[in-house]
């Protein structure tokens, strides 16, 4: 099933997301739901906040469809090791059109866990690490606007509310 994604300035995307317990069939569905739903929305990335579900899952797939091992499923996870900084161009299905250059360490080590609830440890660099901060940021309720400077966030949040006042977001 495909989710529509939901956009800022949706208060779920501002919302600090619950944990996961469970670790049963609707919630291998419910990932694949997820894997779906980004693949249609041509993302790399998707926290479960993103199709209105406050709950700490992101999947991840940096390849595109491109290298089926590369798909990550995060459930609960935590950034547990950063090195290093790199900035580069960066955009959220949840705010589409929009992308800015942000801040991120270049190597990170997420701490998480799967759909059966083990748990493991994987570290990522430049595109992957982005992703790992994007996705958890997310379901701490964060946006990467957050990192940009107020100046450019408040153009960028004028911008759609003019696009929300014309119906167009
Ligand atoms: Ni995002």
């Amino acid at each position: 099933m495909i989710y529509p994604i939901v956009k800022f300035s949706d208060p779920v995307l501002e919302t600090k997301a619950a944990p996961v317990t469970e670790f049963d069939d609707t919630l291998k569905r419910f990932v694949e739901d997820m894997f779906e739903s980004m693949y249609a929305a041509h993302g790399v990335g998707l926290a479960a906040p993103q199709i209105g579900i406050s709950r700490r899952i992101a999947v991840i797939d940096v390849t595109f469809k491109e290298d089926p091992k590369a798909k990550l499923v995060l459930v609960n996870p935590e950034i547990i090791h950063t090195e290093g900084r790199h900035a580069q161009s960066e955009g959220c299905l949840s705010i589409p059109e929009f992308r800015e250059s942000v801040t991120r360490p270049r190597k990170v080590t997420v701490r998480a866990q799967n759909v059966k609830g083990e748990f493991f440890e994987h570290t990522g660099e430049e595109l992957l690490a982005r992703a790992f901060c994007h996705e958890t940021d997310h379901l701490d309720g964060k946006l990467y606007i957050s990192h940009i400077s107020a100046l450019k966030r408040d153009l960028m949040k004028r911008k759609i509310r003019k696009l929300i006042k014309a119906g167009e977001w």
